[in-house]
């Protein structure tokens, strides 16, 4: 039994046949037991040595109603034998056999996405079906990213029924922890929700064929207990289709959680020598607490999900039609706004919905990504010639999976959709889905994009999904060799490939992805996507609570926020706005034409503020230092820090100060306390002020905040460590 030291990566102790994941602050450990089935060991914070642990051993049976299958901490558990806890994967062989026996077969060590990963080889005792368990390692993250494959050995078809990315275990604690999930709908996406955690089992999941807003993928499980503080699990699921979280606590306080794509109408056949891969589950373990998941899981995402291509460089300040203009778009009303924009100091001006031929509201076009040749005669590229000359990119709204009713791509193709042959096609905003698991149809949208993109100098794309599927019918699945409802995986499949393929086509071009606000927001799109419309609720008063949300799984560079018309009524001012747009990437959505100069002044003073510290708020450390949610004078306050601890830049917001109390200090996080930090504040018009304060003052008394008592006060306090003779 090895007493040597565990250093972090993957290390394993071949005596007892446990390997263990250590990352710089965390461990994971699992093992074989005699009957070679995987059980779960360790995962928390690091041990010092392998005799820490104890042998994989099935536990002793309690009684014949909790066989010992059912109460062991398997890594993944099928359905099959004495199992009814949580399950990873259920499969029919094809004699009609519906149970699952997976037992260790091999490990393999090697390399996936740039990160040492671990492959452990499981296979049924019986039947043709290996099972592999894909346990990658972000070791600066404290992270472990797990997904698996399933693969036909033999010459029958096996269909999977479940198969879930991964099983995570938390270790048996009585005292209580709390669950937080993020929930929503349209226009109120990502709010973060809290309840103790107790026996029973919660299920986050979307079955709208996308990631959806009931729910976002992410879950976070902390300790509430005073002796364990800042003890804290997340995960979240890598992708854009039907997904499933279901977290499971016993009575004695075992707590497994389990996800992956959802089973909900799933099955996936698996003829001989096929592969299905499921999508990665991201998960990890910190002791400090919701901003150190954060950082985790937003340093993840810029090394090693975001499209490396545009990660280095800075999210431009961008300007979007939508609000403006609606579906009223033509040449001159966008070069008038365009001029505008670029007055302002935007970089990337966006015309929304309203382009393509027939698109006069959202009964028409749909499919048809032609431009419209009356509200365009000559074409598009007049107008993209005039925001090149401006000095900015041009972009363009497109919404690929769909399809109006009245177009010429449905009048051609109505077999093209979802539906089932003896039942209407419901439609939803006047249009229907197209079935991108057809060959013909991507090849129809590969084509019709690439000609767009081809023949026009087009930098950025936002890409929408204004609905779900319905009537999950695709009636020509079995002459292709599918199973109809393999079409909710293919659907999502074939969206990540037509946006590969683009982005491969087009390197220079970058996407956008959005579903009705921020319905798919995930880090299966990040993949492709550079960033992410948060929600189509602009009001910067909700912007706070759902910015809150996205930022606890995402990072703020791939958070669409724009400064727009929704103030309520003008009660919130330019400068409130503003600045909660600036907690992302920034954008400008309002009816410029509308706004007097000196409103237009204002707010290329607050873009010129951002592009001093959007480093920062894009690439730093993001943590909130107090949350909408508490009711201390309605006060919100974000910090993003440096990776040095060198800089900083702080929003701090008040709402309301009904009860006209002081405000108390705010102590920051992440700074050197040996330096002195220059603070800069960038009122509009005001005289700036500056001061001094060191980084010990800084985090142990905090920093006073000048809000005055009215009504939606913020402000932005730049932080320099100043060298030491300054
Ligand atoms: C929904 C999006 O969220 C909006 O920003 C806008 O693009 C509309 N669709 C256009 O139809």
């Amino acid at each position: 039994m090895s007493s040597l030291p565990l250093n972090p990566g993957i290390q394993y102790d071949a005596e007892r046949r446990i390997w263990a994941l250590v990352t710089e602050q965390s461990m994971y450990a699992f093992g074989v037991t005699e009957e070679n089935f995987l059980l779960h060991l360790h995962w928390g914070g690091r041990l010092h040595a392998f005799s820490d642990l104890s042998a994989a051993t099935l536990p002793p049976e309690r009684s014949s109603l909790d066989p010992a299958l059912t109460s062991s901490a398997e890594e993944y558990p099928p359905f099959g034998g004495l199992r009814y806890g949580e399950l990873a994967a259920m499969v029919t062989f094809a004699d009609g056999t519906r149970d699952l026996d997976l037992r260790f077969h091999t490990v393999e060590m090697g390399e996936r996405n740039g990160l040492p990963t671990l492959t452990v080889l499981l296979q049924d005792a019986i039947y043709p079906l290996e099972v592999r368990l894909y346990y990658s390692l972000d070791v600066d993250n404290d992270l472990i990213i797990r997904s698996t494959s399933f693969s036909n050995t033999g010459l029958d078809l096996i269909a999977l029924e479940r198969a879930f990315s991964a099983m995570w275990h938390l270790p048996c604690q009585f005292a209580p922890r709390t669950l937080t999930t993020l929930a929503g709908q349209w226009l109120s996406e990502d709010q973060i929700q809290q309840r103790p955690l107790v026996a029973g089992t919660e299920l986050i999941e979307s079955r709208t064929g996308s990631t959806g807003a009931i729910h976002a993928p992410w879950f976070a499980i902390s300790s509430s207990d005073h002796e364990y503080p800042g003890e804290t699990y997340f995960g979240t699921l890598a992708w854009s289709g039907n997904w499933a979280i279901r977290i499971r606590t016993t009575i004695f306080s075992a707590t497994a959680i389990t996800g992956g794509i959802h089973d909900h109408d799933f099955r996936w056949e698996l003829p001989a020598n096929a592969v299905f891969e499921t999508p990665e589950f991201v998960a990890g373990f910190v002791q400090k607490g919701m901003n150190a998941a954060r950082h985790r899981l937003h340093r993840y995402a810029r090394e090693h999900v975001l499209p490396q291509s545009h990660v280095h460089m800075p999210r431009p300040v961008l300007y979007n039609s939508w609000e403006a203009t609606s579906f009223d778009v033509n040449e001159p009303g966008q070069r008038a706004l365009a001029e505008r924009a670029a007055s302002l100091g935007v970089e990337l001006f966006v015309v929304d919905d309203g382009w393509f031929q027939g698109r006069n509201d959202d009964h028409a076009g749909l499919g048809d990504w032609f431009h419209d040749t009356h509200k365009f005669p000559n074409g598009l590229t007049p107008l993209i010639t005039s925001v090149h000359t401006l000095g900015m990119q041009f972009g363009i709204w497109i919404e690929p999976e769909m399809v109006n009713p009245d177009s010429e791509l449905y009048r051609t193709h109505p077999d093209w959709i979802y539906h089932f042959p003896r039942r209407p096609r419901s439609e939803s905003r006047n249009q229907l889905v197209l079935n991108i698991g057809r060959e013909d149809v991507q090849h129809y949208l590969f084509e019709t994009l690439n000609t767009l993109l081809a023949e026009h100098a087009i930098d950025f794309v936002k890409w929408d999904m204004n609905r779900p599927i319905a009537e999950p019918g695709w009636p020509e699945a079995q002459q292709k060799d599918h199973e109809a409802r393999e079409l909710w995986v293919r659907h999502t499949r074939g969206v990540y490939q037509l946006m590969d393929k683009l982005r491969a086509a087009h390197p220079h071009v970058s996407i956008e992805a959005c579903s009705g606000g921020g319905s798919r927001a995930d880090l299966g799109v990040l993949k492709r996507a550079d960033q992410i419309w948060a929600s189509d609720n602009t009001n910067p008063e909700a912007r706070l609570f759902i910015q809150e949300g996205f930022s606890l799984f995402l990072p703020a560079r791939t958070m669409g926020a724009w400064i727009t018309d929704n103030r309520s009524r003008n009660t919130i001012p330019f400068s409130f706005s503003s600045h909660v747009a600036m907690l992302g990437a920034l954008g400008i959505g309002g009816n410029l034409l509308h706004w007097t100069n000196e409103e237009m002044q204002e707010i290329a003073h607050w873009i010129s503020v951002y592009k001093k510290i959007r480093h920062l708020v894009q690439d730093g450390q993001q943590s909130w230092l107090l949350s909408p949610h508490t009711h201390q004078g309605n006060l919100t306050a974000v910090q993003f820090t440096a990776l040095d601890g060198k800089e900083a830049v702080v929003f701090a917001f008040r709402r309301q100060n009904v009860f006209q109390g002081h405000l108390p200090h705010l102590r920051l996080q992440q700074l050197d306390p040996t330096s002195r930090y220059s603070i800069r504040s960038y009122p509009y018009k005001d005289r700036e002020t500056s001061t001094t304060l060191s980084g010990a003052a800084l985090q142990q008394r905090g920093l006073e905040i000048a809000l005055t008592h009215t009504p939606y006060d913020s402000t932005i306090l730049h932080l320099h460590a100043l060298q030491r003779d300054e």
